[in-house]
């Protein structure tokens, strides 16, 4: 089992130091959550972890894997999945033919025995399409396999990315920000779908999110950034009643452009309300690559 562990990590961009001096470790098998208000670095902390970008000073280390050094690609070959911010489906296939392209890399099949449709290739695509069809049962989405993605409502589109992911057989799963546009009623069976994956799969969940239904109710452990620093850590009710975090999302931030109120929300308050108004936080950052 591996624990991903961040020591001293900083990321800047021209003048903005994005990620400062960051260190937090997520041992495994742990649901843990990593908040705070817009532009705080959480989506940032995700590209450095998966090669997207590669960051300035500090380590990043899956079990004994140094990240630095790896491509996304290989990033994804240890064992780290993840989804986007911005939902990223494939629009023309359908909702299985999304998860399957997933495993592509994956496949033992090489691409001579995929050409002569020998026995390798025939056995690897029924695994695939077992794995891909349990999937889509976990999301409630077996029914819409052949439904052209775009078909699927929102929830269901960050569902199914979510599951895409699963199909790389990770043992690191960074979800960001899949409560975006749910309502509390999606959001409530996404908790059940995430503790279902950790516990059937053996897998460590980091969590990006902005609705704090979802992030005090699913995660054992939570880091919280603001403005690239760390600020708090501790078990969800020892964040939720921290001062600086309680300052951080409340704090006035005059010049940020950012219109997000969900996203400046204190923890506790938007833990409290029900509504769906409470979970609508879905919004385009500009940070992905
Ligand atoms: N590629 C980039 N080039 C320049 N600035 C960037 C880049 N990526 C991120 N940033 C900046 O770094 C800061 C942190 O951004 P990041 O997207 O990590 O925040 P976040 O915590 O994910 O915010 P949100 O909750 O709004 O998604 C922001 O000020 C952002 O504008
Ligand atoms: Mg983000």
């Amino acid at each position: 089992m591996s624990d991903l562990v961040l020591e001293g990590v900083s990321k800047s961009f021209g003048g903005l130091r994005a990620v400062a001096d960051v260190s937090f470790s997520v041992k495994a098998g742990r649901i843990f959550g990593l908040i705070g208000p817009n532009g705080a670095g959480k989506t940032t902390v995700f590209n450095l972890v998966t090669g997207v970008y590669k960051h300035d000073v500090g380590s990043i280390r899956f079990g004994s894997t140094n990240l630095l050094p790896l491509a996304p690609a290989k990033v994804a070959e240890v064992g780290i999945a993840r989804t986007f911010q911005n939902i990223r489906l494939f629009t023309q296939l359908t909702v299985l033919e999304n998860l399957l392209v997933a495993c592509e890399l994956q496949k033992r099949a090489h691409l001579a025995a995929a050409f002569f449709r020998t026995k390798v290739h025939y056995e690897d695509e029924e695994l695939m399409h077992h794995r891909a069809m349990e999937l889509l049962e976990v999301f409630g989405l077996q029914d819409a396999a052949d439904e052209p993605s775009t078909s699927l409502p929102y929830g269901n589109q960050r569902r199914l990315e979510i599951a895409r992911a699963m199909m790389l057989k990770p043992k690191l799963l960074l979800l960001d920000e899949p409560a975006a546009g749910m309502n509390y009623g999606e959001a409530e069976g996404l908790k059940t779908q995430i503790r279902w994956l950790r516990d059937k799969f053996d897998l460590t969940v980091v969590l990006v999110e902005h609705n704090m239904q979802v992030v005090m109710g699913v995660c054992e452990e939570i880091h919280v950034l603001d403005h690239g620093e760390t600020i708090a850590h501790g078990t969800p009710a020892e964040v939720q009643n921290h001062p600086k975090v309680l300052a951080a999302y409340l704090g006035g931030d005059d010049d940020d452009d950012d219109d997000d109120e969900a996203g400046k929300a204190p923890p506790g308050a938007e833990a409290k309300k029900t509504g769906p108004a409470s979970t609508a936080t879905a919004k385009d950052a500009g940070s992905e690559p």
